[in-house]
């Protein structure tokens, strides 16, 4: 099949670990994932040395950096401030907030602009149930803090949850858009320890915008510039106004426009979700300046090429191996 880059335009998701200290229910089966990170894990300059080669090939849309949680990783602020110097613009980090008060002035300064944080639930019992490990009090604070340093914008990303926190949907909006946050709900995909839950989780986008239809007019999907795999409602409450996004990966799968390339950790390029793990690139990182620009480029092309274009979110691999 064709590749379905765009004008030569890919998207980096970068996962900087696996680690994670919280063990959400639909990530990880049970243990925690803090201190099991592979000794061969990339370095900031082999990271860097990525992005600068990509940047010989591709106009780069958007730098993503994900995980497991990247705010467990100590040289986090070193890494976004090299990229930020490479002239990368728009650099955004998925986190699940629990170090962002600690963090969030660093990455701001360091040239972060905007973040996405998972929150599941706005009460305290249920977000520690979700996620094993999180505390809703910490969480709110490190949301509010970037806030206060003017990282914008700050998306509030909610996995709905049949049975769990599909009552708060509505609140977690209203909660959202009350402080100029963008809230967006997640359809739970199939992969890794979510699979055999998702008969009994699954919740499709369609009900979850009928229960928020009980709170908010919705008017929608509204018109999006670029190719993100959010679609975007005008909402309205009697307490609150602004955009809902879905992220509606099983019911309305938006490979067709997907310009993405991500990189695990380890180093292996994959490119896409449903694609399974792909191509090791370490070899070509490091040391700096001993890569192969030509036999790069065209790697990265026959990676390109893997995207099927289609679906298939069924993938064994849970999210925090491959980058949220
Ligand atoms: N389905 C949907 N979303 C998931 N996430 C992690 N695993 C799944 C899954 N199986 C979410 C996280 C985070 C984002 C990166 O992906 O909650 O918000
Ligand atoms: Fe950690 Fe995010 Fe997975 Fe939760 S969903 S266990 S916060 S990586």
């Amino acid at each position: 099949m064709e590749t379905l880059v765009v004008k030569n335009t890919v998207s980096l998701r970068i996962s900087l670990t696996t680690e994670c200290q919280f063990r959400c229910l639909y990530c990880t089966a049970g243990k925690d994932h803090v201190g099991d990170a592979p000794a061969q894990r990339l370095t900031v300059e082999e990271i860097v040395s990525f992005v600068r080669q990509v940047k010989g090939r591709f106009r780069i849309e958007k730098i993503h950096l994900t995980g497991g949680e990247p705010l467990l990783r100590s040289d986090i602020v070193e890494l976004v401030r090299r990229l930020s110097r490479l002239g990368i613009g728009d650099i955004a980090l998925t986190t699940n907030g629990e170090r962002l008060v600690d963090r969030a002035e660093a990455l701001r300064d360091a040239g972060l602009r905007r973040l996405n944080i998972s929150l599941d639930s706005l009460e305290t019992r249920m977000l520690a149930r979700i996620t094993r490990g999180g505390h809703l009090e910490r969480i709110v604070a490190g949301i509010e803090r970037a806030g206060a340093l003017g990282l914008r914008p700050i998306k509030i990303n909610t996995v709905v949850l049949r049975g769990v926190n599909d009552g708060e949907l509505a609140r977690l909006a209203e909660w959202s858009l009350g402080h100029g946050w963008v809230p967006r709900f997640l359809e739970l995909m199939p992969i890794g320890p979510a699979k055999p839950l998702h008969g009994r989780l699954f919740v499709p986008v369609q009900e979850i915008m009928e229960r928020l239809a009980r709170t908010f007019t919705l008017n929608g999907p509204l018109p999006e510039a670029g190719l993100g795999s959010t679609r975007y409602y005008a909402a309205a409450s009697p307490r609150a106004v602004g955009r809902i996004g879905f992220i509606t990966p099983v019911t309305h799968p938006f490979c067709a426009g997907c310009n993405r390339l991500r990189l695990t950790e380890a180093g292996d390029l994959v490119s896409c979700l449903a694609c399974g793990l792909g191509v090791n690139v370490r070899q070509w990182l490091a040391p700096e300046g001993k890569g192969r620009p030509d036999r790069f480029a065209n790697l990265l092309d026959r990676v390109l090429k893997t995207k099927k274009g289609r679906g298939l979110f069924q993938t064994e691999t849970p999210m925090m191996a491959v980058g949220g």
